[in-house]
């Protein structure tokens, strides 16, 4: 934790500086402290489970063979990555294209992580946060938990996130509140997430007002993906036609081109500096969370260090040269607007 207070210390200074504030005080030591953090990953996705107890229409990881080996990281596994970046990176999330509660072994990782001083977020489709799952993450030091509900009403919800009971979630979000609450605690901050889309957006006020009654710290409406890296016509038509949202009083990644055609709001260099590397469930190391299918393999973390890939001639050239410039079909995906710009914040 004092690691993770210490890194966004100093990550306020050059912000400072870009805001025209003189910092007398600046030490050249400090300075090139700030310079080897700043060449190293802002956070690390660790695939902990690539597989699913969902089908939601809207996602493209299900609806697809991901060519994992595995379909849930080993403890062992999990426990290296960690040993291996803690001197680089102190944020984790442990959600990618599956279920994370679907690993038995789920909080003993997490609490690993936290115990070195490891910030770490989940996403979770939250029906299996049951009372073991609730007492297990609140015995974590989970720092964030973000809940997708994509509707709020049983019978919306349901025909989206096909296989979950409307009425389990809420009250596991309810319950987890409560015993949050009871034993105190401030965290896991717990947040409800909703992909607007054509048969939703009725609900963006009572997604709200529920998220409100639930007493989550958050609520956001998260902006549509359509994936087109890939052929697979069916998905993709289905999303533009039946999913797709246009209006601009609601976040999106899309406008509608002269063609009638969905394009990208706008494109620039790559937004993230290619500085959020995904680790799977085999150990690939992966550029970004846009390469679900795993095309982009950059290293192996189960026989190599981390920083070795992280610093080898092929993930440099692959920063500087191809993600940098957007020259993937995965990039066509991919939008440079900052996260507010792409979701909204409801409260
Ligand atoms: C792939 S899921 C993995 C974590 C967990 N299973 C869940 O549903 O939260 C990660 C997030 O992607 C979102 N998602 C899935 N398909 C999407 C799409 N087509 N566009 C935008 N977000 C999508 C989900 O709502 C979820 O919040
Ligand atoms: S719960 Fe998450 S991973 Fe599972 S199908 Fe839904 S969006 Fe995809
Ligand atoms: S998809 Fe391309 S542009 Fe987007 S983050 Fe990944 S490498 Fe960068």
């Amino acid at each position: 934790m004092l690691k993770g207070l210490m890194k966004n210390r100093w990550l306020q200074i050059p912000v400072q500086i870009r805001k025209g504030k003189t910092i007398h005080s600046l030490s050249s030591r400090l300075h090139r402290v700030f310079q080897r953090l700043h060449k190293y990953p802002n956070d690390i996705v660790i695939e902990t489970a690539s597989v699913c107890n969902l089908n939601c229409t809207i996602c493209r990881s299900v609806k697809a063979d991901l060519g994992r080996k595995n379909r849930f990281m080993s403890f062992d596994l999990f426990k290296k990555i960690i040993d291996d970046i803690v001197p680089v990176c102190n944020t984790i999330g442990v959600s990618y294209c599956g279920e994370p509660l679907l690993n038995k072994d789920i909080f003993k990782m997490i609490r690993y992580a936290s115990d070195k001083g490891m910030c770490v977020s989940m996403l979770t489709n939250g029906v299996l946060l049951n009372a073991e799952a609730r007492k297990g993450l609140l015995d974590s030091g989970l720092n964030f938990m973000a809940i997708s509900m994509d509707g709020a009403s049983k019978h919306t919800y349901e025909s989206i996130r096909i296989g979950a009971p409307f009425e389990t979630l809420v009250e596991n979000i309810r319950l987890f509140v409560k015993e949050r609450s009871h034993r105190r605690l401030s965290y896991p901050a717990i947040d409800l997430q909703m992909v607007v889309t054509q048969k939703n957006i009725h609900e963006v006020n009572a997604f709200e007002k529920l998220a409100r009654d639930l007493g989550v710290d958050r609520a956001y409406l998260k902006s549509l993906h359509i994936d087109r890296s890939k052929e697979d016509t069916e998905y993709v038509k289905n999303l533009e036609k039946d999913y797709f949202v246009n209006s601009t009083m609601m976040p999106t990644r899309y406008v509608v081109n002269k063609q009638g055609n969905l394009e990208l709001k706008d494109k620039g260099l790559c937004p993230q500096k290619v500085r959020t590397p995904v680790i799977t469930t085999d150990g690939d190391v992966l550029p970004c969370c846009f390469d679900i299918f795993g095309e982009h393999v950059l290293g192996n973390i189960i026989n190599q260090r981390f920083l070795d890939i992280w610093n080898s001639g092929k993930y440099i050239d692959f920063r500087r040269n191809l993600a940098m410039h957007r020259k993937l079909p995965m990039c066509i995906n991919c939008l440079p607007s900052n996260y507010k710009k792409i979701n909204k914040i409801l409260f």
